[in-house]
């Protein structure tokens, strides 16, 4: 009879190759091989894991961690301590909407709140279609022309949330 653990540990593992091509997951198995009792190899495994497959899903940190016969929750307590790492994948597009002091003074209030609301999509999130990721920033470093939102390396200044439609359509 199979257990619930066995159902979930295959959910998982089904999870990955929806999301994974085989050659990704190979070369995801190849890391952790070359790193397997490593003193701390943890980190530098899950920086060229992302490199390869962009982000850190639950089932991929599962992976790791019996690859390298260590707990889930070590590796989870990693992935979630290091902003540097993704649990989601990442958009085609990411937008930074800057959420400082200055373009909040000049009114990006209503632009925090269109843009999740028009992307369905929280500050933080990705499109489910993902086309977009959407990140907020502390100051983006050009406060004289807030409020202010990058996507990739456009810049676009003094944005009203009217014109946020217009913006997100010349990127596909
Ligand atoms: S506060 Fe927004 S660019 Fe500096």
């Amino acid at each position: 009879m199979v257990q619930a653990s066995d159902q979930a540990a295959a959910k998982m593992e089904n999870s990955l190759s929806e999301e994974f091509t085989a050659e990704q997951l190979d070369a995801v198995d190849k890391i952790i091989r070359r790193n397997r009792g490593r003193p701390g190899a943890l980190i530098p495994v899950l920086k060229d894991v992302q490199d390869v497959t962009g982000f850190l899903p639950l089932p991929l940190q599962k992976r790791i961690a019996e690859g390298l016969r260590l707990s889930l929750s070590e590796v989870y307590g990693v992935v979630t301590f290091y902003s540097f790492f993704r649990q989601e994948p990442i958009g085609r597009h990411l937008i930074k909407v800057c959420l400082g002091t200055a373009c909040y003074v000049r009114g990006n209030k209503d632009l925090v709140q269109n843009l999740s609301r028009d992307l369905d999509c929280r500050i933080g999130g990705t499109t489910r279609d993902r086309r977009f990721s959407i990140e907020g920033v502390r100051c983006l470093g050009c406060c004289g022309i807030a409020p202010v939102i990058t996507v990739g390396d456009d810049v676009h200044r003094e944005v009203r949330a009217k014109e946020l439609p217009a913006i997100l359509e010349q990127y596909k």
